[in-house]
């Protein structure tokens, strides 16, 4: 018989609208699972904030969702891990109701380590990933030989989230963050922020096919199916699975932009306070 835990969604957040790119590989891999998203959009971009705020975000939404009954957090957001992976481990580890983390960037340094045949692997990404070095210490513990040219990229992912994403102006800074890449000769590329797989063909092209992109949906989302199956946690059920998104900003923007970057129907988008629901959780 199935878990009684196993009916529990699983929740998955980021900044904004990038980590809709892990949603989807997560829908596709696990159609019997109930999600819950929510973007920070209020908050919107992590990339240039600070270590401390990151980490207070993160455990700020992690609280969230955990005392609303998830039984798995995906941190689909790379600043956020960056900056937060320990506290929220130690969070999860907490909690009174059983709770499991997966979060990004080993499982695409991984990738990138295992499919780079020269050596040379290239990093985009915002600048607090960069600055936080979470890549550089996940790649050399895997692989110490491995030269990782990192390239903080402030615009990318605001012109993304921006929402009119394909022109000239992308394109030259897709250009000028790829020339070092270019220059390093590298022959694996990990885009190391959820919103960059959305302009994959503008940055397949800018660095040709011959450089593989790694990003963090599809091993992300395998990850979440080892780790049910080992506990014993999936929704084995016949049924499909439901998914529904809350927001810290507007969420007819949300609705909008979200629908075009998931491209599946968004239903509802429920706003909601962090700040007023951590002050009512802490009285
Ligand atoms: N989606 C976030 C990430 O993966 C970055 C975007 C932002 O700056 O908020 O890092």
């Amino acid at each position: 018989m199935a878990h009684p835990d196993a009916q529990r969604p699983i929740a998955v957040f980021d900044s904004g609208v990038g980590g809709l790119t892990v949603l989807h590989e997560l829908l596709v891999q696990l159609p019997h699972e109930d999600f819950v998203y929510l973007g920070d959009t209020a908050r919107f971009p992590y990339g240039d904030k600070s270590a401390e705020d990151l980490q207070r975000f993160a455990l700020q939404i992690a609280e969230r969702q955990i005392t609303a009954g998830a039984k798995m957090l995906v941190v689909a957001c790379n600043a956020a891990t960056s900056a937060a992976l320990p506290a929220l481990r130690a969070l999860v580890a907490r909690a009174a109701r059983g709770v499991d983390l997966v979060a990004v960037v080993e499982p695409e340094s991984r990738l990138a380590v295992e499919a780079s045949l020269t050596g040379h692997v290239g990093l985009l990404a915002t600048p607090a990933t960069v600055s936080s070095g979470a890549y550089a210490n996940a790649v050399a513990r895997l692989d110490s030989e491995i030269e990782l040219t990192s390239v903080p990229c402030p615009d990318l992912a605001p012109i993304i989230q921006g929402g009119s994403p394909f022109d000239e102006a992308l394109v030259d800074a897709v250009r000028s963050y790829c020339d070092p890449l270019r220059d390093a000769r590298v022959d694996t590329v990990i885009l190391g922020c959820t919103h960059y797989p959305l302009i994959r063909p503008i940055l397949q092209r800018t660095l040709g096919r011959g450089v593989r992109l790694v990003f963090s949906g599809d091993v992300l989302a395998a990850e979440v199916e080892r780790r049910l199956a080992v506990h014993g946690l999936l929704n084995g059920g016949s049924v499909e699975g439901r998914y529904r998104f809350e927001c810290t900003g507007d969420p007819d923007a949300f609705r909008a932009l979200g629908t075009r970057f998931l491209q599946m129907p968004l239903g509802e988008v429920v706003h909601v306070e962090l700040d007023a629901a951590l002050a009512a959780s802490t009285r």
